[in-house]
């Protein structure tokens, strides 16, 4: 391997990038940010891909989740509340499913950047540059809007620095204590079927609390009752960003990402003679890598050498998203490659970005369905191959959004426009959520 350094990405084949008019100010921004501070700090990374190696290890489970691509216009207290809100809800369900604690990362503060399918987008006989996220153009649908902004960047950078500031009050500041389970029930998921399920789950966990509190285990003298570990993580696109926030750990000497604790990397710029590749390669995040449906075997064997060449567990995470029936065919023999070649992997399945379909009416959306079916086939594959479903990703929202079809809340292709916000993808809504994580709650008990 040749030597890495926070810019060597440059000399690789890189896709997905924008082209900036303005390269003076491109530089400018850089430079600020270069000397900003840390998002996160290294330590807290080390302990995610601590905490992944149980996962890889079968011994916890992964919850990923949030936007599609968080927007700098929706940023806001009650947004940050709501996303966090429903990944607790989720995750306390999870963890009494399984048995085993549930790592807990959301798409969040920092999901600014997007790798769009068409370079361009017609309304009307107009044509101009497709969106890309708030970290490089706006959605606006105008000319100017549209152009990639470098000053975006210290935007971003601001939005995820107070996004972050909140989620680490929720997570340490009592919000997410145990005690509190049954208050997380949102307005107005409480009035809907899974919100009275929730309450009824929760009051058997306050009950289980009361007992241990009883026998001296209790939030004031166990902090891990009264508090909670949460991530950040994004899709390390915007390399220039991203470059400019790496960081040497001074007392190891190891370069980390720091506008993140965990960076994925998307399907569509995985390749791994890429520049996207190369620059995390170098950063010692825990990192993911999105795997399709035209994944071959050579490909993941690759992106293990070049990612994980230790085989450190904790390190590498697949998230597999193929859909519910191509995954059969796709999946078997990589969970066989890994295991014959002793790799330690976090297997982790994102049951959205392979079931998108288009609407007559052009909106895009999801089927909970679909959605549903491609997470059991996940656990049933794990399940006869002998390997550890380690966890799931999803695209969701803790707002009363109408962009997936179906669930129990019955949300039909007429109804999408009624609430339809996402700036990206379709979105679970918080009922939708709760109840995907019921449901899994049940596989994960019958698997145990
Ligand atoms: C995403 O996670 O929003 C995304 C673009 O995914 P993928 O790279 O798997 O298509
Ligand atoms: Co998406």
């Amino acid at each position: 391997m040749t030597e890495w350094m926070p810019n060597t990405w440059r000399d690789y084949p890189v896709h997905h990038l924008p082209q900036y008019a303005n390269q003076e100010r491109l530089h400018a921004v850089e430079k600020e940010l270069r000397k900003s501070p840390p998002l996160v700090f290294a330590e807290e990374a080390l302990q995610l891909k601590k905490s992944l190696a149980k996962v890889a290890n079968g011994q916890a489970f992964l919850l990923q989740g949030g936007d599609c691509a968080e927007s700098f216009a929706d940023f806001s207290a009650n947004n940050i509340r709501d996303m966090f809100r429903i990944l607790l809800q989720m995750a306390v369900v999870l963890m009494f499913g399984s048995g085993m604690p549930v790592v807990k990362i959301g798409r969040m503060a920092g999901q600014y950047a997007k790798p769009r399918s068409s370079e361009t987008e017609t309304k009307n006989g107009i044509t101009l540059p497709s969106y890309k996220g708030d970290n490089i153009n706006g959605i606006e649908f105008s000319e100017q809007s549209r152009q990639p902004n470098p000053d975006r960047m210290m935007q971003a950078y601001h939005h995820a620095s107070a996004t972050l500031n909140l989620l680490r009050a929720f997570a340490q500041g009592g919000f997410a204590d145990l005690n509190k389970v049954q208050e997380w029930n949102l307005g107005f998921v409480q009035d809907s079927l899974q919100g009275e399920i929730y309450q009824r789950f929760a009051r058997r966990i306050s009950a289980t609390l009361a007992f241990m509190k009883a026998c001296g285990i209790k939030s004031e003298t166990v902090p891990l009752v009264r508090e909670t570990s949460f991530y950040t993580s994004h899709e390390a696109l915007l390399l220039p960003f991203e470059e400019a926030l790496t960081r040497v750990d001074l007392s190891t000497g190891d370069w980390y990402d720091c506008s993140a604790h965990f960076l994925w990397i998307g399907e569509r710029t995985r390749d791994p003679k890429g520049a996207h590749i190369e620059f995390c390669r170098g950063i010692n995040n825990p990192i993911g890598v999105k795997i399709g449906p035209n994944t071959k075997v050579d490909d993941i064997l690759r992106l293990c050498e070049v990612l994980n060449p230790l085989n450190e567990a904790g390190r590498l995470t697949f998230i597999t998203r193929m859909g519910p029936v191509k995954i059969f065919d796709v999946l078997p023999p990589l969970l066989r490659a890994v295991e014959r070649e002793g790799l330690k992997i976090v297997w982790t399945c994102d049951p959205m970005h392979a079931n998108t379909q288009t609407t007559s009416t052009g909106l895009k959306t999801r089927d909970f369905d679909a959605i549903l079916s491609e997470v059991q086939a996940f656990f049933d594959i794990h399940k006869a191959e002998g390997t550890f479903a380690g966890g799931l990703h999803f695209e969701l929202t803790g707002k009363n959004v109408t962009e997936c079809v179906g669930g129990t809340v019955k949300i039909t292709e007429e109804e999408l426009a009624e609430h339809y916000d996402t700036l990206c993808d379709p979105r679970l809504n918080a009922t939708q959520s709760l109840e995907l994580a019921f449901l899994v709650a049940e596989i994960l008990k019958k698997n145990s």
